[in-house]
């Protein structure tokens, strides 16, 4: 099989990580890719939303098999442009990818299909929004309800700051001209939740959880995601169950009566609350840094698994039952401004698998290229144990413009 990986970061890497070793693999292709992503697979300098380009290109390579990344493709409708060709994409269609791009959208659908989640009020007019949240008790939750490239969401306990988010959303349309949700507040633990679906087949992988916060203590502005811990003590085995029966299932199902059904990676971004779980949001794409930590806990051949899975076959899969860890070393500045082209040395001294995220190679140099640029992970039969691998692992990395977490899973664990 050809297969081409959309996307130019740590989950793309992390899926070429994972195609690469396959039987079926005839070619491996990704555009744009990384400089890790090039030490194993053919790297195009194309951009994937010129679809004119990017058609050609499939035709040329006999491609298979496209494995898009990032939602960005995916709300361009790349899965659409192959609708009717022999290579397949597995991606949802543009309309089932409006679970993550319309947040008012996926709030209609787990309305209307009783899927637990927030309480929400939606507005389009500025004014309205300003005398709903006026009588509303903080903490406020404000959304854009289309994609803001991670920026869309704003949780404050200040009115004063509400009140700016809705006026930089409304009134100065910084992401555009679309709709707001303003939320309630749900308290709780938060894990991500992913699953491999083709329309009502599901197989769903261990859970994960992000740390968004930059600083340690989860204090400063919310970014991509710092690093991630698989498996989570915190969250019951309950909560996973419940997780699956009241909201994965019912979701899937839900959008196959909608006529979205879902073929691709769906993600869950849950919260364990005192009522149970509920969804914080749903992502049609892999998590970033999620793949990272779950594809190297996978011991089931990836291609196998969603050849089979697109056949309606489900393989049975192995998950390694180690703690991984993973954190990310990002741009000093970072998620607001930061500078590029920082030499970073000391990374072919690993001896724990890392992840390209934001970085580019200069002749024989690589150099930061990105917000989040490396991703360090450590594995082990313990917590203390991954944890110490992976942070013996990151001083052997030397940049003089990278900043990281040093509690990466410490609050979600038993043992610390
Ligand atoms: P999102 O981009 O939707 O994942 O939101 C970013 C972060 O905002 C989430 O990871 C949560 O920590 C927080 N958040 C979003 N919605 C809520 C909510 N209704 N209650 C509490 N926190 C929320
Ligand atoms: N790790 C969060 C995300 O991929 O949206």
């Amino acid at each position: 099989m050809n297969v081409l990986v959309l996307g130019s970061g740590g989950r793309e890497h992390a899926l070429c990580q994972a195609l690469k070793n396959s039987d079926k693999l005839s070619n491996l292709h990704c555009i744009p890719g990384n400089p890790g992503i090039a030490e194993i697979a053919y790297i195009h300098d194309l951009n994937p939303l010129d679809h004119q380009a990017l058609f050609k290109f499939v035709k040329i390579h006999s491609i298979d098999l496209i494995i898009p990344g990032s939602e960005v493709y995916l709300e361009s409708g790349v899965t659409d442009l192959f609708e009717n060709e022999s290579t397949v994409v597995f991606g949802p269609t543009k309309k089932a990818t409006e679970i993550e791009s319309s947040k008012v959208y996926a709030k209609h659908l787990m309305q209307h299909y009783n899927i637990p989640t927030a309480s929400y009020k939606e507005f389009s007019d500025y004014q309205e929004a300003i005398t709903y949240i006026t009588n509303q008790e903080g903490p406020y939750v404000i959304k854009y309800s289309g994609l803001a490239g991670g920026k869309g969401v704003t949780v404050t306990p200040d009115l004063i700051v509400a009140k700016d988010t809705i006026k930089t959303m409304l009134k100065d349309k910084t992401f555009g001209s679309e709709k707001i949700i303003i939320e309630e507040f749900l308290e709780g633990e938060e894990f991500s939740f992913m699953c491999f679906v083709h329309e009502d087949v599901i197989i769903p992988m261990p859970i994960a959880q992000d740390h968004k916060p930059l600083l340690e203590e989860d204090k400063g502005p919310n970014t991509g995601g710092m690093g991630m811990i698989s498996p989570v003590d915190s969250i019951s085995q309950e909560t996973i169950s419940k997780a699956y029966t009241e909201i994965i299932q019912p979701t899937v199902k839900a959008l196959m009566k909608e006529n979205r059904s879902f073929t691709g990676f769906l993600y869950g971004g849950l919260i364990q609350t005192k009522e149970g779980p509920k969804v914080i949001e749903f992502n049609a794409r892999f998590g970033d840094p999620e793949a990272e930590i779950l594809l190297s806990k996978l011991n089931t051949d990836l291609l196998t698994l969603i050849q089979n899975l697109l056949k309606k076959k489900i393989t049975p899969t192995l998950w390694d039952p180690d703690y991984y860890l993973g954190v990310v070393l990002a741009s000093k500045g970072y998620p607001k401004k930061y500078e590029k082209n920082y030499e970073i040395t000391g990374v072919d001294q690993l001896k724990t698998p890392y992840f390209h995220m934001g970085t580019k190679q200069a002749n024989d140099t690589l150099k930061t290229n990105g917000g989040r640029v490396l991703l360090v992970l450590g594995f082990g039969q313990t917590f203390s144990e991954a944890k110490t691998k992976t942070y013996t692992e990151i001083k052997k990395i030397q940049c003089t413009n990278l900043q990281y977490r040093k509690d990466i899973g410490d609050k979600s664990q038993k043992e610390v």
